[in-house]
């Protein structure tokens, strides 16, 4: 969460801080903030109050070739001016950004103040500019300061500041797991930032800025115009190898389309395409997973698979304990990373753990993973972001290869996870030999098909258009599902809620009369996930309970399906597809459905309130 930018170099360091910042409001845009050293050696500071573009309103741009800038997603204290950072000393000497909590900042603040520090806000970055404060009073250099603040705190963070004066040097350290920074240097300037995107208003000027290096957890950088030194928090040096990334990896537009969530939709059958490149022989109708990690004889000694993650991850990783579970003979079980890791699970030496995320950074799986490590389990996972925390602790990854997901409502990611889990399931069949040959050709004949389902679903906007405005009144949603496709109610209900602040539950229909039948009624609209598979009957039976209460329904049918498509009020149609492959599609009528509904209610699809793309607090 939160974004941070910082440059050094030659020029205007504002245009370059606020496209850095614009490109990481992903991460969060309650409040932005970016502060100048001017040519007077002087600190300006200036903040907004929601999201980055509000900063241009903010008066004329100081000047000055060193500053840093930040994008906030609020945890202590609500977004408010005082709030927004950078945050500074009382005398403005010091200007700091922050990612992450500071977990002992009351003890902290409460020992400065009977120093004499004043606070101007209620978040826990400010203890930290008094830190580098109080450090540069005791007579340290600003290198010195800001090392000792970082020996100081507890938590998981990324920390920036910059200092008055002619020094012009940004310093950056990082901690635990919650907070990126990645760092490069070409001639004669440097750029910091959260992540990738941060680096994308200079490599347009300047490829060499393709070299980044990223920090560790306890390292940190200084960084000046022509020189960048990685230290500990002990001050020794530390040799870092920059690496090439490459455009692609970093450089992101909507390319036409009005909201990066409606491209992402869009780019769902190349996303799904490229999970299985090299993954998948059509010919041999065989799944390879050449970037799994354990040996025959480990797959072999499996015994139970364990899958987590959060939010729409969450909902991957239940519709992956269905498809563990039916090809590969495994028992499985899914369950939310934030729960998972305050239990003590059972970890044995047949346990697989499988983590998915797209992000590779919430907080939650990454410790959920850790905990597996630490109990000595066998870890995988399914993730999109390379370098990400997930991918560093797991013994191995399967990348999405799903390109960078911008919109904050993961689209492409899910039916990405949702593949990858497919041939996860797949593999271990194959491997541990009870998925018969018949079998296996079947499931991997029916893969073969779905980029040109997938593709031929995301074409049919009018019919999304349309029935959005059908439903856009509607303010309580039902979404219910059974079997693989329970979780992908979940799923619809979420994407509805999170972009259009609709309330919608998702929920598995035979679950329906225990409980929420009670709110049915012709102001509450059911979304019915019905297609043809063999829980087709018992889903029948649900929607006519609802329909016997006056209930609207939309149902979600295989295409041709006549029987109930004359009970409910509408009906959305996905193509005769085999049973693994359904999730995949129902996701795409649902994701639309959800783009529309938030389009007519005027909402910010891809930057929905309170929200934010990487989650890396708990
Ligand atoms: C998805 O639309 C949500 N924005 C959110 O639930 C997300 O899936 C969750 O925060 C987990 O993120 P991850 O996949 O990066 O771990």
């Amino acid at each position: 969460m939160c974004g941070i930018v910082g440059y050094v170099g030659g020029q205007e360091a504002w245009p370059i801080i606020y496209e850095g910042l614009r490109r990481l409001e992903y991460r969060g845009y309650d409040s932005a903030g970016i502060a100048v050293v001017d040519p007077y050696g002087d600190i300006q500071l200036r903040k907004t109050v929601g999201k980055v573009s509000g900063l241009e309103s903010t008066g004329e741009h100081p000047d000055g070739s060193v500053g840093l800038g930040h994008t906030r997603w609020a945890t202590h204290g609500r977004p408010s001016h005082e709030n927004a950072h950078p945050h500074t000393d009382c005398e403005q000497r010091i200007a700091v950004v922050h990612n992450g909590i500071v977990e002992n900042y009351l003890e902290l603040k409460r020992r400065l103040i009977d120093a004499g520090h004043e606070f101007g806000s209620e978040t826990d970055t400010e203890v930290l500019t008094h830190l580098v404060e109080e450090g540069i009073d005791r007579g340290l250099s600003f290198q010195e300061a800001f090392r000792r603040m970082g020996r100081m705190v507890k938590g998981s963070q990324a920390i920036s500041a910059i200092m008055q004066g002619d020094a012009a040097e940004i310093c950056a350290l990082r901690l635990g797991h919650a907070g990126g920074i990645v760092v490069a240097q070409s001639e004669g300037q440097a750029i910091i930032g959260s992540d990738l995107p941060a680096l994308l208003p200079l490599l347009q000027t300047d490829s060499n800025i393709g070299q980044v290096a990223f920090l560790e957890t306890g390292e940190m950088v200084v960084v000046t115009r022509d020189k960048v030194e990685y230290q500990d928090l002990e001050g020794n040096h530390i040799d870092k190898q920059p690496r090439m990334v490459s455009q692609e990896e970093i450089l992101v537009d909507k390319a036409g389309y009005q909201h990066f969530m409606l491209k992402e939709i869009m780019e769902q059958p190349q996303a799904v395409a490229s999970a299985m490149r090299e993954r998948v022989n059509f010919e041999t109708r065989r799944v390879d997973l050449l970037d799994f990690p354990l040996s025959p004889q480990e797959i072999a000694g499996l015994d139970r698979v364990m899958l987590i993650g959060c939010g729409t991850s969450l909902n991957a990783a239940q519709v992956g304990r269905h498809l563990v579970e039916r090809y590969s003979g495994l028992p499985a079980e899914a369950e939310s990373a934030s729960e998972f890791r305050y239990r003590d699970p059972y970890i044995g030496p047949g346990t697989l753990v499988v983590s998915i995320g797209q992000s590779g950074e919430t907080a939650d799986t990454v410790a959920g993973m850790q905990m597996v490590k630490d109990k000595g389990g066998k870890l995988i996972t399914i993730c999109n972001s390379e370098g990400s925390q997930a991918s560093r602790i797991a013994d191995g990854t399967l990348y999405m290869r799903a390109g960078i997901e911008i919109g904050v409502a993961s689209t492409k990611t899910f039916v990405a996870s949702l593949t990858i889990l497919n041939l996860l399931a797949i593999f271990l069949g194959q491997s541990r030999g009870v998925l018969d040959t018949a079998k296996r050709q079947e499931l991997v004949d029916g893969l073969a098909q779905a980029p040109r389902l997938l593709g031929d679903l995301v074409a049919n906007d009018g019919v999304y258009q349309y029935l959005a405005q059908e439903y856009a009144q509607f303010d309580n949603f039902l979404f219910l599902g059974r079997g693989m496709n329970a979780p992908i109610a979940t799923e619809g209900a979420l994407k509805l809620k999170e972009i259009s602040y609709i309330h919608a539950e998702g929920y598995p229909a035979g679950e329906m009369k225990h409980g929420p039948i009670a709110l049915i009624d012709n102001a509450m609209a059911t979304v019915a996930l019905a297609p043809k598979d063999f829980l087709y009957d018992k889903v029948v039976n649900n929607v006519k309970e609802v329909k016997a209460r006056d209930g609207r329904v939309l149902a979600v049918l295989t295409e041709g399906d006549s029987q109930l498509s004359a009970d409910v009020d509408h009906a959305l149609y996905i193509p005769e597809a085999p049973e693994h492959l359904i999730p995949l599609l129902i996701t795409v009528p649902l994701q639309m459905l959800a783009y529309h509904i938030a389009l007519l209610r005027d909402r910010d699809v891809d930057q929905p309130r309170n929200l934010a793309k990487s989650v890396t607090v708990e």
